[in-house]
């Protein structure tokens, strides 16, 4: 019998190269890597070669491998629901897929229904959900989901190539075409691609502090240049600000602060890429202030531990209704907030 848990990769780019394959390097005594996929053989052929993995460009080679156990999902968006789908039905034992989840509510109920109908748990990489210094938070934080009225997530990074030549030397990167930001669709567009791709990490944050978001009002929304987003909403009649600009910065930032009128959560993340602990929380009441890390493991390796704990039995899989509901969370901020954009533009356009 195997002692370790082999792992097989669904696209074997920049996210692949400088985040997961150096977390399952320290996590070499539960995890095995075994095969590298990506529909660009240098990429996958190199990659491999580097982990001592086989290699691969379709999805059945990857999936009718004996060696994979657990898929790990870390393809563009578009073909993450797919993906999952094929990998519990091919019988394996969990699923790792990198945020989002998928591009749509429905898309997220399939997967979760078909993990459901195949036992195969499936855990989505929102590598701060797991961090140990949110979750000590969470377990200490009492009233404050109920009593919080304030949510503000505020991120300030510096392109993530900065961190991935920082932890590996990645093989490729997609090309940015150049984009014409006076067309309003454009830039509503790339609103509701950074709530997809960066604000999806804390939107599961967020709703912990919301009983509800069937009344999500975006008030304001507008990107930020080089990149960024700033949306302003209400949900659950609490006040929601998300902010976030990735430029040069040399100081990334990256915090979640939620506010009651007697107590204060501040949570300071460690940015995507890096390794190197977990997040710090800080619970302020008018008597005191608790602070919860760091502690020397991060999110990533805590989701990789947890998805080898509930491959064992260990723990229960992740609650699938609470992570589609993320999911249709994240969609309905993206879509309103691009249509606030374009609503914006036409007011302007009216005046
Ligand atoms: N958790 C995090 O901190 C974090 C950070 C950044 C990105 N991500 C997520 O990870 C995923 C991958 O990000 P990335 O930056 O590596 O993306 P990328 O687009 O740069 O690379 C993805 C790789 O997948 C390959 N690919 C494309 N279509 C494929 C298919 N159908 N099957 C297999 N491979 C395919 C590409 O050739 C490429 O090598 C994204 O969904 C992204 O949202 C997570």
């Amino acid at each position: 019998m195997r002692s370790t848990l082999g792992v097989g990769f669904l696209g074997s780019g920049p996210v692949t190269q400088a985040i997961h394959l150096p977390t399952l390097a320290r996590l070499a005594d539960q995890f095995t890597v075994r095969h590298l996929n990506d529909i660009d053989a240098g990429v996958a052929e190199t990659v491999a070669a580097r982990a001592g993995a086989a290699y691969s460009t379709s999805l059945e080679t990857l999936l009718d491998d004996p060696l994979v156990d657990v898929v790990a999902i870390c393809s563009p968006h578009a073909f993450h629901a797919e993906q999952a789908i094929a990998a519990c039905r091919a019988g394996k034992k969990a699923v790792l897929c990198e945020k989002p989840m998928a591009m749509s509510g429905d898309e997220a109920a399939t997967i979760a229904a078909v993990s459901a109908e195949t036992g195969v748990p499936v855990l989505v990489g929102a590598m701060h959900t797991f961090d140990p210094g949110w979750r000590a938070a969470v377990a200490q934080w009492g009233e404050l989901p109920t009593a919080s009225h304030t949510i503000r997530s505020s991120i300030v990074l510096p392109p993530n190539a900065r961190f991935e030549d920082l932890a590996t030397e990645v093989l490729t990167r997609p090309d940015f075409p150049s984009l014409d930001l006076s067309d309003v669709q454009v830039r509503a567009a790339m609103v509701h691609a950074g709530v997809m791709g960066l604000a999806v990490h804390d939107l599961p944050l967020v709703r912990s502090f919301l009983s509800r978001y069937d009344d999500l009002n975006v008030l304001s929304a507008s990107l930020l240049t080089p990149f960024g987003y700033r949306i302003l909403m209400v949900a659950d009649s609490k006040v929601v600000e998300l902010h976030a600009v990735v430029s040069q910065t040399w100081q990334p930032s990256w915090v979640l602060e939620a506010y009651a009128d007697d107590q204060v959560l501040h949570t300071e993340f460690t940015p995507s890429y890096v390794h190197a602990g977990s997040a710090v929380s800080t619970l302020t009441t008018a008597e005191s202030a608790q602070v919860f890390g760091p502690s020397s493991s991060n999110g990533y390796e805590a989701e990789w531990l947890e998805l080898a704990a509930v491959v064992r039995g260990e723990v229960a899989p992740p609650d699938l209704d609470g992570l589609v509901d993320d999911l249709r969370f994240t969609v309905a901020v993206a879509d309103a907030a691009a249509e606030a954009v374009r609503s914006a533009d036409r007011t302007e356009a009216a005046a």
